[in-house]
C-alpha cells in the first residue's frame, strides 16, 4: 500500500467510525426527546394547578408516558440511586453508569453501551433545576410533604439542591 492509499484508508476508517458513534448517541438522545417533552409538559401543565396536583399527575402519568413510548423494541425510563417510586429501578446494564455519575460529578457525559449484537443502551444524567425543588428539595411545603408521604411512603428523593444529580434517563433500542 502506498502512503497515499494508507492515508485515504485511515481517513475513510476515521470518518466512518466517527459517524457510527455520532449516529449511535444521536439515536439514543433522539428517542429520549419525546419522553422528556411529555414529562415536561405534564409537569408544567400540572404546576399551573398547584404543585400538589402535579404529584397526582406525575404518579399517574410518568409511568404511563414511559410505557406508551416503549414500543418497537424500545424500552425507556427514569431511574435514580435515591428513588421516589420504587418501580423506577435501574436496568442492570445502566447501574455502573449511574454509579460513575454519582461518584464523578466532573464527568457526566451521556454514554452508550452495546448490550448485544444489535441492541444498544443509552444513558443521560438528570440534574436538579430550581423548578424541581418544590418536590425534591430540602424545604417542602406542608401540603406537598403530606401528599408525598401518602403516595410514596419509602420516598428517598428529597434533600436535593440545584445542580445535584437526581438520576438518569435510560433507553434500550435496536440498532
Ligand atoms: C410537583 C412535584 C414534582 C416536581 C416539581 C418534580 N418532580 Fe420528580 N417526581 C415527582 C413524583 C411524584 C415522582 C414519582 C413519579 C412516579 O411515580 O414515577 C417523581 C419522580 C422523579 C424521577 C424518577 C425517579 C424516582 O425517584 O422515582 C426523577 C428522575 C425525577 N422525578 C426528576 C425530577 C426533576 C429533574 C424535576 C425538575 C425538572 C422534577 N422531578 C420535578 C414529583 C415532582
Amino acid at each position: 500500500m502506498s502512503f497515499l492509499q494508507r492515508l485515504i484508508f485511515a481517513l475513510v476508517f476515521f470518518i466512518c467510525t466517527a459517524n457510527a458513534q455520532e449516529h449511535n448517541s444521536e439515536t439514543g438522545a433522539e428517542i429520549l426527546l419525546p419522553f422528556k417533552q411529555e414529562l415536561q409538559q405534564a409537569l408544567l401543565g400540572g404546576l399551573a394547578d398547584g404543585p400538589e396536583q402535579v404529584i397526582d399527575v406525575c404518579k399517574l402519568e410518568a409511568p404511563e408516558i414511559a410505557t406508551s413510548l416503549s414500543q418497537n423494541g424500545i424500552l425507556l425510563g427514569r431511574a435514580s440511586d435515591r428513588l421516589r417510586n420504587p418501580l423506577n429501578t435501574t436496568p442492570e446494564w445502566a447501574a455502573p453508569i449511574l454509579e460513575s455519575y454519582t461518584n464523578n460529578p466532573e464527568n457526566r457525559e451521556p454514554q452508550h453501551v452495546s448490550l448485544s449484537e444489535n441492541r444498544t443502551g443509552y444513558v443521560e444524567p438528570i440534574l436538579i433545576q430550581p423548578v424541581c425543588l418544590a418536590c425534591h428539595g430540602t424545604e417542602l411545603s406542608q401540603s406537598i410533604s403530606t401528599k408525598l408521604n401518602l403516595a410514596y411512603p419509602a420516598d428517598r428523593a428529597t434533600g436535593y439542591q440545584t445542580g445535584d444529580l437526581r438520576g438518569i434517563f435510560w433507553v434500550e433500542f435496536v440498532e
